[in-house]
């Protein structure tokens, strides 16, 4: 499958930009209209967490779709789309941070240390940070082979992100049950996909 050449770069980038910003718009947008529910810090934190976590899982599909459908362009896409992930768990932080604990140091510090979900969150988020800094094309040629390397990061934090929601559900377990079922489809395709490869060289 290939797009060709100028609608890739022009359109479906930009189309992809777009909607991948569509749900922080009508985030935005519902909270102008004051339309997130009885409870709106509860809505946007959860909104954007979940958001977090798909952005995650969908960057991380990029190779595996790239591979099973011969769609090599896809690979332009999967920078943005991992500074996605990093721009709806910042706003996720910022949520807790601001409208949920009132930039309160003292009792957010506690808070990490008391319950085991925001823990796993919060190092979670720190571990995008460094990906996110290294993400520009500077940085790709200045770290060479290591950029390869930090950048594995991601399926931890892809799996620390999905302990974070099961940790924080209280009973019912199936969406993050879902979640954790894509990711380990995802790990399991690669895992066997490296397997083969060496193989072939054996
Ligand atoms: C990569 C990092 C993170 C991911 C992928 C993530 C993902 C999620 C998800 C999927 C949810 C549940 C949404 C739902 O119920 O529909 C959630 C909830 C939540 N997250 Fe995160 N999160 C991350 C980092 C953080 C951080 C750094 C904090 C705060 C320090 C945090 C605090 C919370 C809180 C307070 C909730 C709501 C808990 C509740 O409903 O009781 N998260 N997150």
């Amino acid at each position: 499958m290939k797009i060709p050449e100028p609608y890739f770069g022009k359109l479906f980038k930009p189309f992809v930009f777009l909607l991948a910003l569509l749900p922080g718009i009508l985030l935005g947008w519902n909270a102008w209209q004051d339309n997130l529910g009885a409870n709106p810090i509860e809505t946007i934190t959860h909104q954007t967490g979940d958001w977090t976590l798909r952005f995650l899982l969908i960057t991380l599909s990029i190779s595996t779709l790239r591979r099973w459908m011969g769609w090599g362009q896809l690979i332009r896409l999967r920078r943005m789309l991992g500074l996605y992930a990093f721009f709806y768990a910042t706003l996720h932080l910022f949520t807790y941070l601001w409208l949920d604990q009132f930039f309160w140091w003292e009792e957010i510090l506690a808070d990490i240390l008391k319950r085991p979900f925001i823990t796993v969150g919060m190092l979670a988020f720190v571990l995008l940070i460094p990906l996110a800094v290294t993400s520009t094309n500077a940085m790709i040629r200045r770290l060479g082979k290591n950029w390869l390397k930090l950048h594995k990061l991601i399926y931890l934090i892809a799996l620390l992100g999905v302990l974070h929601f099961w940790w924080l559900v209280k009973a019912d377990v199936r969406e993050p049950f879902i979640y954790m079922a894509i990711l380990a489809l995802l790990l399991g395709e690669r895992i066997w996909h490296s397997w083969r490869f060496k193989r072939q060289f054996l």
